[in-house]
């Protein structure tokens, strides 16, 4: 019988990819995904360090898992137990200080390793540590997807970052920065067209910084990268995250005005709006060039959604800079935002600054932008009111019958009734709006039959 995975993922969507790549990699070594710890022989909490609350999840979801793998000894049962993903690079032989009933310790790079490491494990009755940046990357050293079909996919294009910005561990954790060769990247995509997928998400922890090897030797920037996408027969929607401001070309740009595929939405954080705390976060950006961004993205489409990241209470952050912040949300109208309190992380410089904020300020400077932010979102989702959107119906909503999907402009949409278009893209009108989701109503027949078909031939997939 095949023994059973199950992997809890925290973080962002890089890590989403990454864990799914782990399920690839470990099916060829007998294990089959699973979805929760009681039916699980190996467990794998894939992990975030971004923030002090994100890094914490890990050491309070060890105590539960021993829990469970004490139970399951003790009925004759051996679960393994894997941490992988942002911490275990951060943290590694310290986890199993920890925690010595963790089995495995694998980073972001490793993970082709892991069938060799439970192997090992296995043998040697002794936890194994994988922690290595090698030189080729680790997405061409792991095996071809065969579970995956979902119609919204994400591809991994570039990993790593080299912006050191002065809050964040990701350089740390992920390494340099590093882009696919444009052949793998269209390759797989292909593939996941093959099963079904519509929409590709193409990711990377700056993944406007891409620069990947063509097969006549050139190099591709991102532009380039998704117009090929865009060529690909069944793929409709293109998205694609996180992207630094200073990796916002022109063409890149440009490219947002003439691709139909790629879909009006760009997420494209900014993190602060005075340009002192820029500095000192080593953003290399300052707020104006920013809003030249925004003011070229809007000529090029009018209709963009824009979405950023901010941190509040920064080291030396004044009433001032926030205001500057503040002022910046005013100016761009942003259709949905990401707000957290500067938290410090062991290792990076801003984490020795002298002049950290007080909690409390902090917590009243996020409620703050938070409720600009929101007043802004919901206004953006008002104005959806009465429109027809296409809407990728790929979801299960909470009710019976119930879809949810994403619009073009990266909305939740939730449908009544809709199960016969459970996985399409189908035109939807909206009836409704709410601070974080939209409802709507089917209305297009003709887009649905070309839908439905595209729904058997999934269908026949995963029969
Ligand atoms: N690569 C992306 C973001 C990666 S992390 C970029 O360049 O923007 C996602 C978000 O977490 C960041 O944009 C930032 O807003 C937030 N973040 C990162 N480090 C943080 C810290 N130490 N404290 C609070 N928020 C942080
Ligand atoms: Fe972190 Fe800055 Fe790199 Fe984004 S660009 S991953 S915030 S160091
Ligand atoms: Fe977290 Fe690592 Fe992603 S720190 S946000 S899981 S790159």
């Amino acid at each position: 019988m095949a023994k059973k995975l199950y992997i809890k993922t925290y973080g962002c969507q890089m890590n989403a990819y990454d864990s799914d790549r782990m399920a690839d990699v470990l099916a060829a070594g007998g294990y089959e995904p699973c979805s929760n710890v009681e039916d699980a022989d190996m467990v794998i909490v894939n992990t975030c360090h971004i923030r002090e609350k994100a890094s914490e999840k890990l050491y309070s979801d060890l105590g539960r898992l021993r829990l469970e793998k004490d139970a399951k000894a003790r009925a004759g049962r051996r679960m393994l137990i894997g941490v992988a993903g942002c911490v275990a690079q951060a943290d590694g032989e310290e986890i199993l200080a920890r925690a010595p009933y963790v089995d495995v310790v694998v980073g972001p790079q490793s993970y082709h390793q892991l069938p060799e490491l439970v192997a090992d494990v296995i043998a040697t009755a002794k936890p194994q540590i994988a922690l290595e940046f090698e030189e080729q990357a680790k997405f061409d050293l792991l095996p071809e997807s065969t579970l995956r079909s979902d119609m919204a996919a994400f591809v991994s294009v570039q990993e790593g970052c080299d912006k050191f910005c002065t809050f964040c561990v990701v350089p740390y954790t992920r390494g340099a920065e590093y882009s696919r060769s444009v052949t793998t990247v269209l390759d797989e995509v292909k593939r996941l067209a093959d099963r079904g997928a519509v929409e590709i998400s193409l990711l990377g922890q700056n993944v406007n910084a891409y620069h990947g090897i063509a097969p006549d030797g050139s190099e591709w920037g991102l532009a380039k990268l998704i117009e090929a996408v865009a060529n690909i027969h069944g793929i409709q929607r293109i998205r694609y995250t996180t992207s630094h401001p200073m990796d916002m070309q022109d063409d890149l740009i440009a490219a947002h005005g003439e691709i139909d595929a790629l879909m009006p939405f760009l997420h494209l954080p900014i993190q602060s709006g005075s340009d002192a705390i820029l500095k000192a976060m080593n953003r290399k950006h300052t707020a104006s060039h920013y809003l030249n961004i925004v003011e070229k993205l809007r000529k090029v489409r009018p209709d963009i959604a824009l979405s950023s990241d901010f941190i509040v209470g920064f080291p030396g952050e004044s009433d001032a800079d926030f205001e500057a912040t503040l002022s910046l949300v005013e100016t761009v109208e942003f259709a949905q935002a990401y707000s957290f309190k500067y938290s410090i992380r062991p290792g990076t410089p801003a984490g020795d600054y002298a002049a950290q904020i007080d909690e409390a300020v902090k917590e009243e400077r996020l409620a703050r932008l938070q409720d600009v932010i929101g007043t802004q979102q919901q206004r953006f989702n008002r104005r959806m009111v009465g429109t027809v959107q296409q809407v990728l119906l790929d979801k299960e909503g909470k009710r019976k019958g119930q879809c949810k999907g994403r619009s073009p402009y990266m909305q939740s949409v939730f449908v009544e009734n809709a199960v016969h278009y459970r996985n399409s893209l189908v035109d939807v009108k909206i009836v409704a709006a709410y601070a974080n989701s939209l409802l709507g109503e089917i209305v297009s027949a003709d887009t649905q039959g070309e839908n439905a078909a595209h729904g058997q031939a999934r269908q026949k997939i995963h029969a």
